[in-house]
This record gives C-alpha cells, sequence and structure tokens, in this order.
C-alpha cells in the first residue's frame, strides 16, 4: 500500500520532471533520498505499521456493512465450556484504533466456526511457551479439504515486531499442496471471548487471504494488547485466569459449475421440408421428422394431423423441438405449404418453449377444413408439405 503510494509519487515526479526537462539528476537524486527515508522510517515504525495502513487505506476504503455471512458449523464446533462472569463491567475495547473496510475489528455472539482453544491459565500459557519458541501451536483441524493449525503468540514482541500485542496465525499443512501445487484462497477471522459481555471479539479481513506452497501461514502480528489479558476487568480473562480463542476459515473453492449463455443468429441451414405421404391414412396422435440440423443444433418437425388439446378435431397443431431436448428462446418460422400456388401459410414463434409441448409452435396452426379443402392446396396427391426456417435461438453451453 505504502509501496505503491511512494511508486506513484516517484512516477508523477518523473513525468513533472520530464516536462520541465531539467535538473534531472539533482530531482532524482532528491526522489531516491526521500524514499529511502520514508522506507527507513516504515521499518521503524512497524509496530504501529498496521495501525497506519489502516489510517492510509481508511479515505479510500469502502464501509463495512454488518452480517457478515459465515459458514456455521453449529454442532460440529467443541465446546470451549466456560462460566459467564458478570462481575466486571464491561470495559469496551479501545476504539482509537483507525479501521478501514478491509480490516474489521467488532464482537459478535456466534463462536468460531473453524476451531476454538480454551487455556486454563493464560498466564501459565505464556511462561510454557518460552520453552518453544515463544508459541503454541494447535492440533490439526480440517476446513475445506486441507488440515490446519492455529498458532498464537502470547508474550511481548513475539513474533519480532508484534510490540505489546498477542499475535496470531493459521498455517496450512503443506502436504495436499506438495503433491498437488496450488493456490487456496480463505477468508480468516481471529477470536477471543469477552466474557463481561458474553460475547466474542474477533479481527476479520474481509479479503481472503491466498496461501501456497510458499505462503503456507498467514496471520494478524497486532491481535489484540496482551495488557487485556492481565485485567480481569477486561473480561478477556475470566474465572481464575481463564482465556479463549478461535479461529474462522472459509476455503473459497474456484468454481466447478459454470455455462456460457449466448444467441446465435446466423443459422446455418435455415430452411428444413418434410414431406407427409398418404395423409389421409395416418392415424397416430403425432408424427415426427427425421432429426435435420439448423445452426448446429439437431430439431425434429412434430405434427398432430388431428391437432393436440384445444385443437383436436379442428385444427392441424404443429411444433419444431429440439432433438436434444435444449429449451432455450427460439426465433423460427412454420409453414404449410400451398403445393397449388407456391405459396403457403406462416406462423412465427419467439420465445420459450411452450408448456403442452417442449418445444416452439402452435397447437392451432391451421384448421382441418382448409387441410381437407382440395382448392386451398395444401393436400396434393395426398401429401402434405411442412416448413421451418429458423431465424435465431439462444444456446447454453458448458462442460
Ligand atoms: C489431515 O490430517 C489427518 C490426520 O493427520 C489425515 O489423516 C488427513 O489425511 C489429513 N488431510 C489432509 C487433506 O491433509
Ligand atoms: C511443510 O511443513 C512442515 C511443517 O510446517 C515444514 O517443516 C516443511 O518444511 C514444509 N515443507 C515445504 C516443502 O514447505
Ligand atoms: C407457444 O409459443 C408461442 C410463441 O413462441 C405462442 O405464440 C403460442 O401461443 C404458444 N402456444 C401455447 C399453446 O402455449
Ligand atoms: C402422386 O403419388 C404417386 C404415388 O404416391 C406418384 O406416383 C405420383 O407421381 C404422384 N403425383 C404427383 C403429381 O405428385
Amino acid at each position: 500500500m505504502l509501496h505503491t503510494i511512494l511508486k506513484k509519487k516517484k512516477e508523477k515526479m518523473f513525468t513533472e520532471e520530464k516536462k520541465k526537462n531539467k535538473n534531472y539528476g539533482s530531482i532524482f537524486i532528491y526522489c531516491f533520498f526521500c524514499f529511502v527515508f520514508v522506507v527507513e522510517v516504515a521499518r521503524f515504525a512497524k509496530p504501529y505499521y498496521k495501525n497506519l495502513e489502516n489510517l492510509v487505506e481508511e479515505t479510500e476504503a469502502l464501509v463495512v456493512e454488518e452480517g457478515f455471512v459465515g459458514l456455521e458449523k453449529s454442532g460440529i464446533l467443541p465446546p470451549c465450556p466456560f462460566k459467564r462472569s458478570r462481575s466486571a463491567l464491561s470495559v469496551p475495547v479501545r476504539n482509537h484504533q483507525k479501521l478501514s473496510g478491509a480490516i474489521r475489528r467488532e464482537d459478535r455472539t456466534r463462536p468460531p466456526s473453524s476451531y476454538c482453544v480454551k487455556f486454563t491459565s493464560f498466564a501459565t500459557l505464556q511462561q510454557l511457551v518460552k520453552g518453544n519458541g515463544d508459541k503454541w501451536e494447535s492440533r490439526p483441524f480440517s476446513v475445506g479439504g486441507y488440515n490446519w493449525t492455529l498458532i498464537i503468540y502470547p508474550n511481548e514482541n513475539k513474533p519480532q515486531g508484534s510490540g505489546g500485542y498477542v499475535s496470531m496465525y493459521v498455517r496450512i499443512d503443506n502436504s495436499t499442496l506438495i503433491a498437488n501445487p496450488r493456490d487456496v484462497y480463505a477468508e480468516i477471522t481471529f477470536l477471543t471471548y469477552k466474557s463481561t459481555i458474553d460475547k466474542y471479539h474477533f479481527l476479520q479481513e474481509t479479503d481472503a487471504q491466498r496461501f501456497h506452497l510458499f505462503k503456507q501461514q498467514w496471520g494478524q502480528l497486532n491481535f489484540l494488547e496482551i495488557g487485556y489479558y492481565r485485567d480481569p476487568g477486561q473480561g478477556f480473562i475470566f474465572d481464575g485466569g481463564q482465556s479463549v480463542f478461535g479461529v474462522d476459515i472459509l476455503v473459497s473453492n474456484p468454481f466447478e459449475n459454470w455455462e456460457v449463455f449466448s444467441y446465435e443468429e446466423n443459422i446455418l441451414d435455415p430452411v428444413f421440408n418434410w414431406k407427409l405421404t398418404k395423409f389421409s391414412t395416418r392415424d397416430l396422435d403425432s408424427y415426427s421428422s427425421d432429426p435435420f440440423s439448423s445452426g448446429g443444433r439437431n430439431w425434429v418437425l412434430k405434427v398432430y394431423p388431428n391437432g393436440v388439446g384445444p385443437a383436436t378435431g379442428n385444427s392441424l397443431s404443429l411444433f419444431l423441438l429440439s432433438a436434444s431436448n435444449e429449451n432455450g428462446y427460439v426465433k423460427a418460422k412454420l409453414r404449410v405449404l400451398d403445393q397449388i400456388r407456391s405459396t403457403h401459410v406462416e406462423k412465427q414463434v419467439e420465445g420459450w418453449p411452450n408448456a403442452t409441448e417442449r418445444g416452439w409452435g402452435f397447437e392451432k396452426f391451421l384448421p382441418l377444413a382448409d387441410i381437407k379443402d382440395a382448392s386451398k392446396g395444401f393436400l396434393v396427391n395426398d401429401t402434405l408439405k411442412v416448413e421451418v426456417e429458423i431465424l435465431s435461438f439462444s444456446k447454453s453451453d458448458s462442460l
């Protein structure tokens, strides 16, 4: 963040400098020393870097809304049994730390969803970890197809640069990553129980963190001031020195289901003809044409010689169907040919499939009386000619 701002500053200065086209060397040296100076300041101010970052970010960041949607695995959570202690007054956590859209620090009732640990004595923990690099590490637990551990540093300036804060980390078990290197994105929230208000105080980075073979650990250097775990009045230690910590890990796997929806308008082979010979002897309810290809999709024409539904006995019903049961939007012209005058009766379908027939068409396409009327030219030599011209259709492709 800071680095990017500095880079931008540098770039801006360079462009201005080019315009002026003088003192190139001195301005460059000036900029260089400015840069080195700020980097050094940032380095020495590392414990406060998080705050600084937040302050800088705050001007750009969006306001975070309430209502984080979490995967609460109720029931699966190992219980962290503790008794409420209402002896002390509720003292709010110091609030002057400026928070941005990227980090959220609040209290909630919902317990940790991935892992929870209770230390029967925080003070004892602080002593015991000294023989273990000043850190405590949980047993492995499984979330999102990976094993993880929770790491807590309860002592001052451990790890280096944490100042007077408790630091919390999660580490992804690398055996899966070694076998199959990949990026794992996970949203991480660290929590600690606050007995005075019977809630969990949490620190949440709203962006998912990326874990991979070369970055197996991530966390908050400045989770909460260690001072809060000395004063029982704050509620973070309770019932004779107990404390509770936890973590939510939400692994976000890339999508596995997808489709591409498109609309096809340049149809190859748009017209299909179908001859129904010996029409007067056809006594089945319906007849379907052989499948034909149009616009790269297979279709079928379907005729009810004596009508279907409300058209039964009075009209010919005609439908276009998808041979592969596709059901998108279709625009097509359906025709029955007048074989005497070389013209036709035409009706256009445009829309999603009809409710009754899984296709596009009309129950009442043409009155049976017109077909029987030899002068109209629909039935010549007992042959009916049906035609379709497909104009466009929607497509949905997936793997
Ligand atoms: C997680 O750890 C358990 C116990 O060590 C092991 O049996 C399991 O295979 C591990 N799972 C993954 C995904 O690494
Ligand atoms: C995998 O994790 C173990 C335990 O943290 C570590 O000792 C080892 O160096 C890691 N291996 C790789 C390849 O990162
Ligand atoms: C079938 O769909 C077409 C438009 O695609 C519509 O004009 C016609 O009325 C529908 N018929 C029925 C029976 O739903
Ligand atoms: C009528 O059909 C018969 C056989 O079905 C055929 O031999 C004859 O050529 C047809 N006539 C016309 C005008 O198509």
